[in-house]
């Protein structure tokens, strides 16, 4: 089995500047040089998500979160049922960046992300490990993964392993260790849903992939693609990026 590749763009709290040129220039580069090595998926800050999807590119969309519940008084939230209206197909969840500056708990992401499934939003799970956490990295990352339902549809969850240190540091694991750890994820997968499930999950790598590092990273056979932040927000940089699949 083939799993999918994807390229996913997540701007963070970006993209007031110039975002609709950056989206339009990946969407001509897709084009122009007919990639279909991977998917690729732009996530920007929920107030540009319309335009962008209603510009009909030929680019996927995603939210960087949805709330655990349909509809209520949660100020500030937004639905996965409102991000399926808008368009997206894709939504983050479990960012490091939420886990820490939302404290976000393992119990709402298990809940959100049954939420996002039930919508049919292709989720990008978010796991990986701190600094201080290298060591014990295998049991952080296994007990990140028991945040996922036992009864998500599998063609629904991508996960990408993001090492907090690593992102917007420069710094990243070796490329051997990069694949060794997504074996260990694909392995902790397939004891929690079994081994011939876990094959077709795509397991992307994020944290400071940039156009020197994409193709050594992304060619490796454990790794399914990126998630990439600051990359993202040039179009040069990040077709760049999208060109770097052998
Ligand atoms: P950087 O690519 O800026 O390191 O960010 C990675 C990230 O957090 C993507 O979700």
């Amino acid at each position: 089995m083939k799993r999918v590749k994807y390229t996913i763009a997540n701007w963070k709290m970006n993209g007031l500047n110039g975002a609709v040129k950056v989206v339009n220039s990946i969407d001509r580069h897709v084009k122009k040089t007919r990639h279909k090595k991977s998917k690729v998926v732009i996530c920007p800050p929920f107030t540009l998500l319309t335009n962008f999807i209603n510009a009909k590119t030929g680019i996927n969309f995603g939210g960087q979160d949805c709330h655990h519940f349909n509809e209520g008084a949660f100020t500030g939230c937004i639905s996965a049922q409102m991000l399926k209206s808008a368009g997206c197909k894709y939504v983050i969840i479990g960012h490091s960046e939420r886990r820490e500056y939302q404290k976000e708990t393992s119990k709402e992401l298990n809940l959100k992300i049954d939420i996002a499934n039930k919508y049919n939003l292709k989720i990008i799970y978010c796991i990986g490990e701190k600094l201080s956490e290298i060591k014990i990295r295998k049991k952080i990352l296994n007990s990140q993964l028991s945040s996922l339902p036992k009864k998500i549809n599998i063609k629904n969850l991508i996960i990408a392993y993001e090492p907090v240190w690593a992102i917007g540091t420069g710094k990243t694991p070796t490329i051997g260790e990069i694949n060794s750890i997504h074996l260990d994820i694909r392995n902790l997968l397939s004891k929690k849903i079994g081994k011939s499930k876990s094959q077709n999950i795509s397991i992307l790598y994020g944290g400071s992939v940039n156009p020197s590092n994409a193709s050594d990273i992304l060619n490796l056979d454990q790794v399914d693609g990126a998630l990439v932040g600051g990359a993202s927000l040039k179009s040069k940089d990040f077709s760049k990026i999208i060109d770097s699949y052998s």
